[in-house]
């Protein structure tokens, strides 16, 4: 799958999102080292605080069906614009495939690969648990 079409289910996914406090409709596609494909949508509650972002969603939907190993994540918004994971987002990436790309989209088919070792430096993960 190229990284197009992983940005394009991204897209289809948003649909989906629960967004109607922002209005900011999120979707996530990721593709894992086995080649699973997961997605995930915003999903807001009247209680602000405990909105889940599209990308922490699609995370969770993977290890929910038992794929821990992400290879490579696509994220999309409403208005068209390149989005990145939010800061909490990039550590849970970082848990399930530190060595994962992160790809972006802009309008209709402008996309951006990053590693996101890139986007989360001098990160903290499992290893640093390990004695
Ligand atoms: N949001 C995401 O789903 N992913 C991001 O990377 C950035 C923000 C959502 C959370 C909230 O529902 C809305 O966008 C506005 O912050």
């Amino acid at each position: 799958m190229t990284d197009l079409q992983l940005a394009r289910l991204a897209v289809e996914a948003l649909e989906n999102a629960y967004a109607p406090y922002s209005r900011f409709r999120v979707g996530a596609a990721l593709v894992t080292d086995d080649g699973a494909v997961f997605v995930g949508v915003n999903v807001e509650n009247a209680s602000y605080g405990l909105t889940v972002c599209a990308e922490r969603v699609a995370i969770f939907n993977a290890v929910s069906s038992g794929h821990r190993k992400v290879a490579r994540i696509a994220v999309a918004c409403s208005n068209g614009q390149e989005v990145f994971p939010c800061g909490a987002c990039r550590q849970v990436l970082h848990e399930f495939g530190p060595g994962m790309k992160v790809v972006t989209l802009a309008g209709d088919e402008k996309v951006s690969s990053y590693s996101l070792a890139s986007l989360l430096p001098h990160s903290f993960g499992p290893q640093d648990l390990q004695k």
